[in-house]
């Protein structure tokens, strides 16, 4: 079994919503195992299923991946057709995105959610979470509606970032 490609901005499949998981069979997991392979492999820890070009509304997570391994164990979880049902809080805090790799920036996001959703059998089910599992919660649900990080960034920093996006693009081709 082979990795898949991450999509990286400025792919514009990574701008499109994607449409509910209405089949849970064989091909759905297949693209699931694939999808955690490339997670291991890219070492970050969610990934969201129009990151490596599949339109369909889930993502996966392991949050054993994170470098301060105290409290989390490997799990693997995956959750279809995922809806953030209550949120409350705020926190900010450091963000990244394979799909935008190496940028890194504070976001503004909920400090608690309640996100509801299926599991790979199809078995209904609720998370609840706070902080980074929260965050990651909604950037990933974020990928599923065709929105990046990037939208969250204040007009300044969204500026800073095109700016140096064109400028390492630009020396990339000189090279
Ligand atoms: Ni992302």
């Amino acid at each position: 079994m082979s990795e898949l490609e991450i999509l990286k901005y400025p792919n514009r499949q990574l701008t499109k919503p994607c449409p509910p998981v209405i089949n849970i069979d064989g091909r759905l997991q297949g693209q699931i195992d694939q999808m955690f392979k490339t997670l291991y492999v890219s070492q970050g820890l969610g990934l969201a299923a129009p990151q490596v070009g599949c339109l369909q509304s889930f993502f996966i997570y392991d949050l054993g991946l994170q470098e301060k391994k105290t409290s989390h164990a490997h799990e693997r979880i995956v959750v279809l057709n995922p809806e953030i049902v209550e949120m409350e809080g705020e926190e900010i805090a450091d963000e990244g995105c394979l799909s935008i790799p190496g940028y890194f920036e504070k976001i503004n996001r909920a400090y608690r959610v309640l996100m509801k959703g299926l599991d790979r059998e199809g078995k209904e089910i609720r998370i609840e979470a706070e902080g980074l599992t929260a965050r990651l919660f909604q950037h990933e649900i974020d990928h599923l509606k065709g929105v990046l990080m990037l939208s969250h960034l204040s007009r300044l920093k969204r500026d800073m970032f095109l700016r140096k996006f064109k400028k390492q693009k630009k020396q990339a081709a000189l090279k």
